[in-house]
């Protein structure tokens, strides 16, 4: 009896010590990282992390979102700015069928809503299905101040929140039928957004950004906590070197597809972004209307798969990536190659 109430008593003191050792660790990571925040009427506060700057005022990046259909593909629908934001978002909401789904495409660094594969997108959604396709340009705050279009991703991810919820709240809008795709720093906003709204149905991130994205925190970058379902294509993530490899390598969602490994891509020899890029929504926007499949082979490493240790599909555990990803998909890390040219067909 005596003995066990004195392990009891031993068992106790260790506990604490641990609980003590963790917190003492914890407020020490507390006191190395620190933040500051600024507030906003609507918005709510917003608290970074000090080696970012905090996001410019709405009405400087003055991002615009734009309602498009299959009645009105060419010019949009209807439009709603920063700078009106809170007067139109009443007749804004009353223009999306909530009826349908909604996509969502987000653009990223240095892109805007007219970057060749945001249009080229838009128009493979409306082909594909009668959705209400919602673009978002917030070219006024994406850059060339990389640290600072970083930190406005929060900011537009914010408002595109407020925007979802706003149409969730008074136009029964089905948060489970909306699908947001973002690249690069896009790919921040839409876990920002997704982050905000209970719930999107899913997020595709291409080429999620790496620098400022790094913190393993759910509150700070996109990962699977910010849909339902969220499928990740990594084309771009080798280790940043300020021209390359602006994407990370972890695996961020439910499926995260590597394409050719994931961090240099053939045909794109000298590795700029745009090459990169046209890749990537080259395959993406075929993806979505097109025979190529791009089947992801699960894999536990980039080289196991090349060494041919997982080409074949047994037990159906090859999903497509893209649009048609499979969403029941065993959780995972997936790799596929590629051709170098259009349409990127796999090997
Ligand atoms: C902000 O965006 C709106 C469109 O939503 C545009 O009409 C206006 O000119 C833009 N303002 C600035 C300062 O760029
Ligand atoms: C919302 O959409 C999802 C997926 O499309 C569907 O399963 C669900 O029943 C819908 N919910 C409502 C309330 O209509």
């Amino acid at each position: 009896m005596e003995i066990q109430s004195k392990m009891w008593k031993r068992c106790i003191f260790l506990a604490l010590s641990v609980l003590y050792m963790v917190y003492s660790t914890e407020s020490k990571n507390r006191q190395t990282r620190t933040t500051h925040s600024k507030c906003y009427s609507f918005l709510g506060c917003f608290t970074l992390d000090s080696t970012m700057p905090l996001p410019q005022e709405p009405n400087t990046i003055n991002s615009t979102t734009m309602l498009f259909n299959r009645v009105s593909s060419g010019s949009p629908v209807a439009t709603i700015g920063a700078q009106t934001f809170l007067t139109d978002i009443k007749q804004f909401g009353s223009y999306v069928d909530t009826r349908k789904e909604t996509k969502v495409i987000v653009h990223g660094f240095m892109h805007s809503a007219k970057t060749a594969w945001v249009p080229k997108i838009k128009d493979e959604l409306l082909k594909r299905g009668d959705f209400n396709v919602l673009v978002v340009d917030w070219s006024h705050g994406n850059g060339p101040d990389y640290d600072q279009a970083a930190s406005n991703t929060y900011m537009v991810g914010t408002e595109l929140a407020y925007l979802i919820n706003h149409m969730k709240q008074h136009y029964a809008l089905n948060t489970s039928g909306v699908h947001i795709i973002g690249h690069s720093l896009g790919a921040q906003v839409s876990g920002h957004a997704g982050h905000r709204i209970h719930k999107v149905g899913r997020i595709t991130g291409l080429d999620p950004a790496e620098p400022h994205f790094t913190f393993p925190d759910p509150d700070t970058r996109l990962d699977s906590s910010d849909a339902d379902f969220v499928d990740i294509i990594h084309t771009d993530g080798s280790v940043f070197k300020g021209f390359a490899g602006y994407g990370l390598k972890t695996a961020l969602g439910h499926v995260d597809f590597y394409v050719n490994g994931g961090e240099h891509q053939p045909g794109c020899e000298e590795p700029t972004p745009s090459s990169i890029n046209a890749l990537l929504h080259g395959g993406v926007a075929k993806s979505i209307n097109s025979p190529c499949k791009f089947y992801g082979h699960f894999c536990s490493s980039f080289s196991d798969f090349d060494s041919g240790h997982c080409n074949g599909c047994q037990g159906g555990l090859c999903p497509r990536m893209g649009y048609d990803v499979d969403r029941s998909s065993q959780k995972g890390s997936y790799y596929l190659a590629t051709t170098s040219v259009s349409p990127f067909c796999e090997k």
